[in-house]
């Protein structure tokens, strides 16, 4: 099966590409094209992981469907058929769209974290805060809070996400619409890390983005992914060590025995690892949603 790293539709306005997915403005609509390019360290490796796209875009679907109860979504359809251009080729598209109703995005990043771990254990370690807010001594790292915590960020002037106060929320949209974010937030994280824990999956922390559709509110972008969360092995947890999210531990793995400094070109990365790091993804999608990958059967 190809690799797509990136997508090209004639007859469609140029995509803006993020580092993993191509998102075309359809007017009030958005096609939102997951392809393989991987991304470790804030930098896109040459070289694309088999599958992984369409990994990514059906979990997202998956959750979607799973999560209405709890909050409506912007999906449309997973068929690129009905927007792109009539005798556009289909095969380099198919599981890896997603047609999303256009929404006005609300600036925050909302984070839940059940676990203390990335940025929140370094803003832990240097200010004994979590999420802006007083922690208490004498957190181990990936030490499970009491009740899951909401941790907003907001897109800083250089691109990195920082980390600011439920207060800051209020202040930027109202208490009306910060309550419900965080609950909804919160709300969406305890369903999916119920429902991953049993599989064998630890539901660390994950990032949720919400937009404005009329007056209403509602989920978009992609949810509970390995792109957006963090996830580590259950049976490997272990309280206090570092983890590294179960999909791209190969990658991580293969950088730190390199001489590579993290800034871009980021290096190719050699067929085994990234033969690993596909099986990886596959398993995670069959796990989670009890079946293989669609598509192998094709
Ligand atoms: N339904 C929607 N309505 C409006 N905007 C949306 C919708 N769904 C997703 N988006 C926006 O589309 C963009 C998707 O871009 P993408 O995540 O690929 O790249 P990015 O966020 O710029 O960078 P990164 O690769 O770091 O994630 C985000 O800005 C997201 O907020
Ligand atoms: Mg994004």
């Amino acid at each position: 099966m190809t690799v797509l790293l990136e997508s090209r539709i004639a007859g469609l306005p140029a995509p803006k590409r993020g580092k993993v997915r191509d998102v075309y403005d359809l007017g009030d609509q958005l096609l939102i094209v997951t392809t393989d390019r991987i991304s470790a360290f804030d930098c896109v490796f040459p070289n694309g992981i088999p599958h992984k796209g369409r990994v990514l875009n059906t979990l997202a679907l998956h959750w979607f469907s799973r999560t209405r109860h709890i909050v409506e979504n912007h999906v449309v359809s997973d068929d690129p058929a009905a927007v792109v251009p009539a005798g556009t080729p289909l095969d380099d598209l198919r599981w890896r769209c997603t047609v999303g109703r256009k929404c006005k995005p609300i600036e925050v990043e909302c984070v839940v974290r059940g676990y203390l771990d990335g940025s929140a254990w370094v803003e832990y370690q240097e200010n004994g805060t979590v999420g802006r807010e007083p922690a208490p001594l004498g957190y181990k790292r990936k030490q499970r809070f009491e009740t899951p915590r909401f941790t907003p960020a907001t897109k800083a002037a250089s691109g990195h996400d920082e980390n600011i106060s439920f207060a800051q929320v209020v202040n930027l949209l109202g208490a009306d619409v910060a309550n419900f974010l965080r609950d909804t937030s919160i709300a969406l994280y305890r369903f999916a890390h119920d429902e991953m824990l049993p599989k064998g999956f630890v539901l660390a922390d994950t990032k949720f983005e919400f937009g404005w559709l009329g007056d209403k509110i509602i989920l978009i972008d992609e949810a509970l992914t390995p792109d957006s969360s963090r996830f580590f092995e259950r049976d490997s947890y272990v309280e206090g060590r570092r983890s590294i999210s179960v999909d791209k531990q190969f990658v991580r793995d293969y950088c730190e025995t390199l001489d590579w400094d993290k800034n871009p070109p980021a290096p190719r990365l050699p067929d085994d690892i990234v033969a690993k790091t596909s099986e990886k993804y596959l398993r995670i999608l069959e796990v989670i949603t009890g079946r293989p990958a669609p598509w192998l059967n094709e």
